[in-house]
């Protein structure tokens, strides 16, 4: 069986202020993935220069950071085997022109600078996103009655 992973997930502001929130959530929930963190916040721009401060220096960066830091985004944690790449093909790829259709960035954007998803690109940044988000606390382990149908031991 895969490893069980962890990937960080924004909700852009593009898609809380479209109200896409429980389309773009429902649609990791509907693969089998498991929300084991989940808040409501406007990013700060210390928080941003930090989740993306490999992007520093790059001709998008300020950019980036007004888009990320303007209004409320969804910060999640989702759970499960092989959750980096899993929530990586269900956004599609960065560029939505590129994005296969039936991914959330296909299907909601046209734009790079406003493609509504974030997530991690590995398993080591996750566990530095995370450390970000919710280095305070906040992750919930539960257990889910239906994981043997989505699964296997
Ligand atoms: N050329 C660009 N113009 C505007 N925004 C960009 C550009 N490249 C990247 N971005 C923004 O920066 C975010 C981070 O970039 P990157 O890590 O390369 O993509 P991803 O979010 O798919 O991991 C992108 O999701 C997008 O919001
Ligand atoms: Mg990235």
């Amino acid at each position: 069986m895969a490893t069980i992973e962890r990937s960080l997930v924004i909700v852009k502001p593009d898609a809380v202020q479209r109200g896409l929130v429980g389309e773009i959530v429902g649609r990791y929930e509907k693969r089998g993935l498991k929300i084991v963190a989940m808040k409501f916040e406007q990013v700060s721009e210390e928080t941003a220069g930090r989740h993306y401060g490999e992007h520093k220096g790059k001709p998008f960066y300020d950019g980036l950071v007004s888009y990320i830091t303007s209004s409320p985004s969804v910060l999640m944690v989702i759970e499960g085997p092989d959750a980096v790449n899993i929530v990586r093909t269900t956004n599609g790829a960065t560029k939505p022109g590129e994005a296969a259709p039936g991914t959330i960035r296909a299907d909601f954007g046209v734009t790079i600078g406003r493609n509504l998803v974030h997530a991690s690109d590995s398993v080591e940044s996750a566990a530095r996103e995370v450390g970000i988000f919710f280095g305070d606390g906040g992750i919930v382990e539960w257990n889910r009655a239906i994981d043997a149908w989505i699964v296997e031991d």
